[in-house]
Order: structure tokens, then C-alpha cells, then sequence
């Protein structure tokens, strides 16, 4: 009895050996470490670089057509197409994907060839002794002699927009943020170190640089930022405990819990920590920087105006007599539709309420009134516009403070805030007329968004008396709007020229169009069809059909089967009654 399961153990033992002699692991185990002489070929998808325990990989990354970089990622619990990048050698100068690769000269230098010719990125080191490249379980990629241990390059003193657990941020250091969700390359937002000591949050296009974090109207005191202490170093630790050297900190509200983490500075400009979520995979926000989206400098660019709904996330819009550059990329903001002049007898000025614009003043004027202000930038041609508002930090609050506009821009609108903008516009423009609707409908939207309401009513409350009020108003509409099709009608009828007999022809196309269609398909498809779609099929299709008959009555082409005024009316009542 035994013996025979002795000779299956044997066998499977075998089997065992042989498949572990023939996996294609056994001659090619991913390494943590790339030994001098040797390089990563871009074209062998093998050659990775994976750390101890399988966390984080090293390698050719995708980041677009035939476009690749050398990049660190998240390996671990596991990435598909979707990988966690948190470092790039060469983001903005992507590499071939032919003939490419990363070298480990014996001179010590660590290169990045594309396509065989030209170096695109190297450590610039150089060494005596044997050296290697090791990618650690901490995410940091070191390069370093073997004998001693001296390191003399490591990724974590390079960082790109992210920062890992005990990855210091120091002096020369900066975090960039990619261009975009899905290009990798530099961005315009920075987190970084000031010449003051204190850890900031910078906006900087190739036009325009300026600082949203912290709030720069905030006197570094309150926001309880010190300015005195130049050691200017930050991390964070893997329990989540932030601290910098300005006296910045922060925890995490998950703080002690053994879970992955990433800083990173978002191509949206905010930083954000993350906590992974390792039951679905997700990286989860545990922190970030600026709650109101909208304070982000740059985010809608110049000429427009940022508005946040917490149900639908941050807008962008024109300001009126402005077009969008490109609505594929707000940062380019917008450009004036109208041509303006400085004649100051063909301007006029629009005013947007609770609208504020941050920063290229011309100068700060306490106790100007608001024509006062506006002859000050009626008087300059390249001003904007004014900014007016009732108070100022530190200064009294009864008198007006004037600020005339070089350029408008990081525009929001904010419900809260206590000042309003003059825009400057072209008298002839018409849009000083139509201000008031510009502004209403500012207003409109975003009080009824930002007001968080519970929306949680029942449909089925309706009133009975508002809706049977609801239907008589909705008749008397219809009839309304028959008689003044009829009157049309007539007068149409009763003129003889040319272009009007071809219009009514096109009408009774349209009439005989749509009975045909009646009689032919089921009259549901054809009150589809004619229905406005923003009711959602939310009708009573009975009443609807009525209504589409009794239209189409009275544009019959015999005047004589046309219903009267006195049937319309009863038809109209008699469906109403009907349940
Ligand atoms: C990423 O953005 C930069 C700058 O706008 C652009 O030059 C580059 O072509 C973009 N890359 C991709 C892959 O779209
Ligand atoms: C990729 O990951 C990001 C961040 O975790 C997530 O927001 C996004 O939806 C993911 N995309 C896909 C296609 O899974
Ligand atoms: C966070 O770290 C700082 C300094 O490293 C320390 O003073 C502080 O107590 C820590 N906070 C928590 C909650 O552990
Ligand atoms: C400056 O900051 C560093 C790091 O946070 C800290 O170790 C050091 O004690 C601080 N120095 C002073 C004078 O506060
Ligand atoms: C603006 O001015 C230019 C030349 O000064 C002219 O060609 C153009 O038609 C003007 N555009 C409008 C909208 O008035
Ligand atoms: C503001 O100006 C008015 C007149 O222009 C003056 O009477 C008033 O005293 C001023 N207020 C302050 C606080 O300067
Ligand atoms: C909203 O709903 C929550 C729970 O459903 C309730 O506690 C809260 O009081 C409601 N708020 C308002 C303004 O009705």
C-alpha cells in the first residue's frame, strides 16, 4: 500500500526539479542590482530592475508613442497599465524605443542612451573602485562603490513630483508636477524651499510666476510658518507624521497606519498625500494642501474666472467679451473678443459681483471711491479693469480700497468674498448693457451649487390644486401660442409674394410630414420626437398625444376642418379633466 505512493512522491519531486531547472527565472532572476559594465536594453522587456521584496521597479516606462523613460514605479501589490510612477530620469527628453538604453560605465557614470547615439541623461559621476547601481525597498535607485559603501548618486536627492517615506526634501531640492494626467513631462507647479525658509507652493509658466501656498496675504507668522530656522529640510515619516523645518506639520488622519504613502505635487498644482488602499488598489487622499481648488494660481489662466461646485468639481469660464484660447487647456485662459480702445469716451465698465482677482495691481488706493477709481484706470490704457472692496487686513473697514488691474488673472469667483470687479469694455460692445444678466447668472448657478442641500424630497408629494393651476396655466400657453401661429398663418397666407408662398409651402411640408408620420408610425415615436429631451420622458404621454392632435388640427391646410377657438378650448379642458 505504501510503496506505490513513495513512487508518486518520487515522481513528483522530479517533475518539481525539472520545472524549476527549465523556468525561464532560472537564468534570468530580476535583480535589484545592475553591476558595472552592464546596461538596461529598452528592447528586452526583462530587463528591469525590481527591489528585494518586489515593491518598486526600475525600468523603460511608456509615456507615449515610441516614447519611453527611465522610471521608477510601484510594483507591488500589483500594476497593469496603470502603474504608480514616482520617478523619472529623463521626463521632458523621452527615449526611442529602439536601441535605447541605461549604462553603467566602468568609469562610473550612469547613462541614458537614445537609440544608440546621443546621451540624454547621466549621474554625472565618476569612481576609481568597482561600483553598482541597486534599486532599495525604501523606492530609492542608489548608485554606490562596493567597497566602503560610498554613495554616490541616489534618485532621492533628485526628486520629480513625489516624495516617499523619509525622502528628505531639502535647499536645492524642488517637486515638479507633470503637464497633465497623462504627459509625464515638467509641469508649471513647485513645491520647494524659499529663500526665506519657508516651504512654498509656486505657480510658474514661461509669462507668469506667483506664489498660492501659503496664502501670501497671510504674514508667514499666522499661518505659523517660521522664518528663522535655515536647516530648511521636510519629510514625512511611513506612520504619516509630516514635518518641515518652518514648523509646517501634519498628520495624516490615518496616522499609524502600516499602509504605502506618497507626497506628491499633482499636474492640478495641489500636493496631496496618499495612503494606498490595499484591499481595491487605490491610492486614497489622506491630505492635501489647498481645499478650495479655485486659490490654485494659473489653473484657468488669464482673462477668465474659476468657480467651485463640490458636487462637480472646478469650472472655468471666459469672462464676458473673452473667448477661450483653447478649451482643451484652460492654463492658456482666454483673449479678447472685442478690440479695445483707450479712448475714454468709448469705454464703459461692467461690474461682476463677489469675483476676485489676485494680484498685478498697480498699486493699493485707501479711500478711493468708485468713480475715483475708475477715472484712475480710464486714465491708464493698459489698465483692465478695478477690483473694490470694503476691507483690508489690519486697515479700516468703512472706506473703500481701490485696486486697478495690469492683467487679470487667477480670477474666482467666491460667494464669501467682500469685493466686486469693474472690468474695463468697449462702450459699443453692448456688453455694459447685458451686465446685469452676466452677473445674475453668475450668481445663479453657483449659489445654488455651493449651498449643500439634503436632496432627499419625495416625488410624490406633489401638491394637487399647484398641479391642476400648473395644467390650466400650461393650456392657456398652448392656446396662446396657437392663436399667434393662426394669426401668422393667415397673414402669411394672404401675402402674395414669392418667398412667403415658399415658406408656407415649407410649413405644409412639415405639417403633412408629421401627420404621415401619425397615421404610419406609433404616435409614441413620433412624440419622441418632438418632445424636449431635458424632460427626460418625465410626461403624461395621454395628455401629450392630445396636445400633438389638437396642434396639428389647427394647422390643417382646409380652413374649414380647423377646430375653433371655443373646441380648442374644450378639447384642452376635457383632457385636463380626464384622469
Ligand atoms: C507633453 O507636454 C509638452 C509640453 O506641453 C509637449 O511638448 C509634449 O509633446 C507632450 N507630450 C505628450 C506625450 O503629449
Ligand atoms: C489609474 O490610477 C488612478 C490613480 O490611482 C485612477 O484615478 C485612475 O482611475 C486609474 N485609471 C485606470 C484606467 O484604471
Ligand atoms: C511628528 O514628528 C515630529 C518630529 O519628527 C514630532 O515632534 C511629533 O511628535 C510627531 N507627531 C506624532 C503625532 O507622532
Ligand atoms: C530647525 O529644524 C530642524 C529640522 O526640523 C530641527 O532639527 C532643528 O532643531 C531646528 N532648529 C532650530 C534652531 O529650531
Ligand atoms: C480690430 O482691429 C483690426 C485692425 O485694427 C481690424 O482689422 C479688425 O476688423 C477689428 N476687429 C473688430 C472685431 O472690430
Ligand atoms: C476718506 O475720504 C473722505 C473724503 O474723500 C474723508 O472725509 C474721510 O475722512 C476719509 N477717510 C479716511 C479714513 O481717511
Ligand atoms: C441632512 O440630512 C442629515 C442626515 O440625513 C441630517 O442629519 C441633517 O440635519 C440634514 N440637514 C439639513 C439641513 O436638513
Amino acid at each position: 500500500m505504501a510503496i506505490p505512493f513513495f513512487f508518486l512522491y518520487l515522481l513528483l519531486l522530479l517533475l518539481l526539479l525539472l520545472s524549476v531547472l527549465s523556468s525561464p527565472f532560472s537564468s534570468a532572476a530580476p535583480s535589484d542590482t545592475l553591476s558595472e559594465g552592464s546596461s538596461l536594453s529598452i528592447e528586452n522587456t526583462n530587463d528591469v530592475l525590481i527591489s528585494q521584496s518586489g515593491i518598486f521597479s526600475a525600468g523603460f516606462f511608456p509615456v507615449g508613442d515610441n516614447a519611453y523613460c527611465f522610471t521608477i514605479w510601484f510594483t507591488e501589490p500589483f500594476c497593469d497599465n496603470n502603474c504608480s510612477v514616482i520617478w523619472m530620469a529623463n521626463r521632458d527628453q523621452p527615449v526611442n524605443g529602439k536601441k535605447s538604453k541605461l549604462s553603467l560605465l566602468h568609469s562610473g557614470n550612469l547613462l541614458l542612451i537614445d537609440a544608440g547615439r546621443s546621451t540624454v541623461w547621466a549621474t554625472n559621476t565618476a569612481s576609481q573602485f568597482s561600483i553598482k547601481l541597486h534599486l532599495h525597498d525604501n523606492g530609492n535607485l542608489l548608485l554606490y562603490e562596493k567597497q566602503g559603501g560610498r554613495v554616490l548618486w541616489q534618485s532621492f536627492d533628485y526628486p520629480t513630483d513625489t516624495l516617499l517615506p523619509q525622502q528628505p526634501l531639502t535647499k536645492d531640492m524642488q517637486l515638479v508636477s507633470s503637464r497633465s494626467r497623462r504627459n509625464y513631462s515638467s509641469g508649471f507647479y513647485k513645491l520647494y524651499f524659499d529663500s526665506d525658509n519657508v516651504l512654498r507652493l509656486r505657480y510658474d509658466s514661461p509669462e507668469t510666476s506667483s506664489i498660492y501656498w501659503p496664502n501670501t496675504w497671510l504674514l508667514t507668522w499666522d499661518g505659523g510658518r517660521s522664518t528663522f530656522n535655515s536647516t530648511r529640510i521636510a519629510f514625512f515619516d511611513s506612520l504619516g507624521n509630516f514635518t518641515s523645518s518652518d514648523d509646517f506639520t501634519f498628520t495624516s488622519p490615518d496616522y499609524g497606519m502600516r499602509v504605502q504613502r506618497i507626497l506628491k505635487i499633482d499636474y492640478d498644482g495641489n500636493l496631496r498625500l496618499y495612503s494606498r488602499e490595499n484591499v481595491r488598489n487605490r491610492w486614497i487622499v489622506s491630505w492635501q494642501a489647498m481645499s478650495q481648488p479655485c486659490r490654485i494660481h494659473g489653473i484657468c489662466g488669464p482673462n477668465s474666472m474659476c468657480n467651485y461646485v463640490p458636487s462637480s468639481g472646478r469650472r472655468c469660464s471666459c469672462l464676458p467679451g473673452f473667448k477661450a484660447k483653447d478649451y482643451s487647456d484652460w492654463s492658456l485662459g482666454c483673449e479678447p473678443e472685442l478690440n479695445r480702445s483707450c479712448s475714454r469716451d468709448v469705454i464703459s465698465y461692467l461690474k461682476l459681483s463677489n469675483v476676485e482677482f489676485f494680484g498685478y495691481e498697480y498699486g493699493f488706493f485707501p479711500n478711493y471711491t468708485m468713480q475715483m477709481c475708475e477715472d484712475l484706470c480710464s486714465k491708464m490704457c493698459n489698465c483692465k479693469g478695478f477690483q473694490l472692496r470694503f476691507s483690508r487686513r489690519y486697515y479700516p473697514s468703512n472706506i473703500p480700497y481701490c485696486y486697478p488691474k495690469k492683467a487679470l488673472l487667477n480670477g474666482q469667483y467666491s460667494p464669501h468674498f467682500d469685493g466686486d470687479i469693474y472690468l474695463k469694455v468697449p462702450k459699443t460692445s453692448g456688453l455694459s448693457s447685458s451686465y446685469r444678466h452676466v452677473e445674475d447668472s453668475v450668481l445663479d448657478c453657483s449659489v445654488k451649487n455651493v449651498a449643500q442641500l439634503n436632496r432627499t424630497y419625495s416625488k410624490s408629494h406633489q401638491n394637487g390644486t399647484l398641479k391642476s393651476v400648473m395644467w390650466f396655466a400650461c393650456g392657456v400657453g398652448v392656446v396662446e401660442f396657437f392663436s399667434i401661429v393662426l394669426v401668422w398663418y393667415f397673414l402669411i397666407r394672404n401675402q402674395n409674394n414669392l418667398g412667403a408662398a415658399n415658406q408656407e409651402m415649407e410649413h405644409q411640408r412639415l405639417v403633412i410630414q408629421m401627420r404621415e408620420k401619425m397615421k404610419k408610425e406609433a404616435v409614441d415615436s413620433v412624440i419622441e420626437m418632438i418632445i424636449d429631451p431635458k424632460l427626460e420622458g418625465k410626461y403624461d404621454r395621454a395628455k401629450m398625444e392630445i396636445l400633438v392632435m389638437v396642434a396639428l388640427n389647427c394647422v390643417n391646410e382646409d380652413r374649414e376642418a380647423r377646430p375653433s377657438m371655443k373646441q380648442v378650448v374644450e378639447m384642452l379642458l376635457h383632457q385636463q379633466e380626464s384622469p
